[in-house]
């Protein structure tokens, strides 16, 4: 969902203003970038914990990958992708040679006595046993270890929307079922996908594995926050029993074989914090909880959405998730350490120590870019005790520095924090960073290393309500129409390091156009397609940046889109179109399987907007629109950009 529709929460506090920037302050940065940038020599070239992690069980990845391999190993291309024009017509366009096909749909069995979907008959029972709505995030693992042709897949199944799910909605009297229908429509499916000898991909329905966790799937929060008083409720006075998950957009994968599935945003459920007393209401405020009824009028029907009746249930939200795919009878855990905030996405590494770090962007205009770093090491023997490693750690949020140097700090109990108990921290993450003087973004999305280089890469998506005046080195656009991805360097290349330095690696757009003032690394713009929006994103073995948007038909008119950028050598910044999407829809979840042969995309709400009555797209079947997984693979079966 994009958050522009989404309203705006209450203003950083005074003296946490993004900085003041001017005009040539900013030229000569990206003056600066563009000579920086082309003859930049790599950092240390280390190979990624995580590569062989990206296997749960050991397996490296030279067992499962053989001999074919990228072309330009170090991100460096060439990518042998033709790009393709940005058409938005109502079929998934892919590159020559390439081709992409309908995974899963909203409504397609999950679970076994899954009913056939029916669009005029949709019921809760039915559809917690079927594909959620709106799929987003999109999480490989291999079902047994080093394998690429078997896996689990793990679907976030982010937000409803009525009009788009039930014919003849009424937006101001929605039903009791049709409420309970949207909350069984959200959070996570898991299911188990093969590929056939000829190259195509297929989903078991009703295997031992498969899983529906929805908006009445019991949780247990984890970490600081877990049974405080912010956490209790009337109908759980323990804080340990939490119902559902919710608005789940991005994630990640962990090195011990888990999902990191994320509740971005959260407050849109919530209603009626005008009735809160003033402390709680500043603090919902902040998340831009309404003051009135919701948009999804769900407190009508269950008092846990209306805060006037249960003012803590928007604590037990707003959280990173941890899922066992491997265990379909594990409890999924919302782990508080990491913060609660717009969480777009979670994408784990390793510290030169081995301790887990979890990037998380929060996807708010203005809003920060966090990192948390766990309290006890990564053991590849002992998996067990890694299941524990997101319960404890540090929180730090991103400060930037407009010459390119940046700090991390910690979110503790000292300093402008004093006073304040890890629990307040852990529940109330904006208002600690707003404290310690955080740098506002262009809405923090996809935050995620670089297997090869082992840069981090964080995704600005946009920010329409950035002023001239308002913008800064990491920031440098305001209004911020098109987004831009940042690319940080840890010092000493440790992830668990608490300063970085920052570049510029895209400021996206049409270069075509002058004043949408793009950089593509400092490769030169002639030859480059347009991108905007951009979202989520991916590595693959040669660290190749994928890209997918949300928001291109509105920032430039054509379609959502997934582009491949590399990110070393001559052909750096060399942007190239993939695919596109269809109207309506926007792309997310690229995800490969280990050996590159595999692109998972997800098509998020197709034909949004024009609502089932008048769709502005019938895709994938050509009757109405059904949100869907496709699967993209060269034909000749080879690595997909080789
Ligand atoms: Fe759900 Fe930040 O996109
Ligand atoms: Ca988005
Ligand atoms: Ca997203
Ligand atoms: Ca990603």
């Amino acid at each position: 969902m994009s958050n522009d529709s989404i309203e705006a929460p209450a203003p950083h506090r005074e003296g946490n203003e993004p900085f003041a920037s001017i005009l040539n302050r900013r030229l000569s940065r990206r003056g600066l970038l563009k000579t920086a940038a082309i003859g930049a020599p790599l950092v240390a070239l280390s190979t990624s914990p995580l590569l062989g992690a990206r296997l749960f069980g050991g397996a490296s990845l030279a067992d499962v990958a053989g001999a074919s391999g990228h072309a330009g190993a170090g991100g460096g291309g060439p990518v042998g992708i033709e790009s393709i024009p940005h058409d938005l017509d109502d079929t998934v366009n892919i590159a020559s040679g390439y081709a992409a096909e309908v995974l899963i749909r909203w409504g397609d069995p999950v679970l076994a006595g899954a009913p056939a979907f029916d669009l005029n008959n949709q019921t809760a029972a039915a559809a917690r046993r079927q594909f959620g709505f709106n799929c987003d995030y999109v999480g490989f693992m291999p079902l047994d270890p080093g394998s690429v042709r078997f896996g689990l897949l793990s679907v976030n199944h982010e937000y409803t929307a009525g009009g788009d799910m039930f014919p003849g909605y009424d937006s101001d009297n929605p039903t009791a079922e049709q409420v309970a229908v949207e909350i069984a429509n959200h959070g996570m499916s898991v299911v188990r996908v093969s590929r056939r000898g000829n190259g195509t991909w297929y989903y078991h329905p009703e295997s031992y594995y498969n899983r529906r966790i929805h908006g009445e799937t019991p949780i247990v929060p984890t970490g600081p926050a877990a049974g405080s008083a912010y956490l209790q409720t009337a109908a759980d006075p323990t804080g340990m029993d939490i119902r559902g998950m919710f608005n789940n957009c991005g994630g990640g994968k962990t090195p011990w074989g888990t999902i990191l599935t994320c509740e971005e945003n959260f407050h849109q459920y919530f209603a009626n914090n005008d009735a809160v007393e003033e402390t709680a209401q500043a603090r919902n405020a902040r998340y831009g909880a309404p003051g009135g009824e919701s948009f999804r009028k769900w407190e009508r029907f269950e008092r846990r959405f209306d805060l006037a009746q249960e003012p803590n249930e928007i604590n037990r939200h707003g959280y990173v998730v941890e899922i066992d795919p491997y265990d379909p009878t594990s409890t999924p855990r919302k782990h508080t350490a990491l913060g609660r905030f717009k969480h777009e996405a979670a994408n784990t590494t390793l510290s030169d120590d081995n301790r887990v770090v979890v990037y998380s962007g929060d996807d708010q205009r203005f809003d920060y870019m966090y990192k948390f770093v766990s309290r006890n090491a990564f053991n590849p023997y002992n998996r067990a005790e890694n299941l524990n490693l997101l319960e404890a750690g540090t929180l730090y949020v991103a400060k930037f520095d407009d010459s390119g140097a940046g700090e991390w700090i910690p979110l503790v109990p000292d300093g402008p924090l004093a006073g304040w108990s890890l629990a307040d921290i852990c529940v109330f993450t904006r208002e600690a960073a707003d404290l310690v003087g955080a740098t506002p973004m262009d809405r923090p999305e996809d935050i995620e290393v670089n297997p090869v280089n082992r840069r981090v890469y964080a995704v600005m998506t946009n920010n329409t309500r950035r002023t001239e005046e308002q913008v800064d080195g990491p920031n440098p656009r305001g209004p911020n129409t098109y987004g831009h991805i940042l690319e940080l360097t840890e010092n000493g290349g440790d992830a668990a390091a608490t300063t970085f330095t920052w570049d510029i690696f895209i400021l996206c757009g049409d270069p075509a156009n002058e004043e949408h003032g793009t950089y593509f690394a400092g490769f030169e713009q002639g030859e480059l397609d347009s991108i905007a929006t951009p979202d989520n994103i991916a590595f693959d073995r040669a660290g190749n940046l994928w890209v997918t948007t949300d928001g291109q038909p509105r920032a430039l008119e054509a379609a959502d889109a997934t582009y491949v950028i590399p990110t070393a050598g001559p052909e750096r910044g060399r942007l190239r179109r993939f695919m596109t999407g269809v109207p309506g829809g926007e792309v997310t979840g690229p995800e490969f399987t280990p050996d590159d042969t595999a692109l998972f995309l997800a098509i998020q709400h197709p034909g949004e907007r024009g609502g089932l009555d008048e769709p502005t797209s019938t895709w994938p079947d050509g009757d109405f629109p059904r949100p869907s997984v496709i699967v993209t693979r060269k034909l000749d079966g080879g690595v997909i950009g080789t």
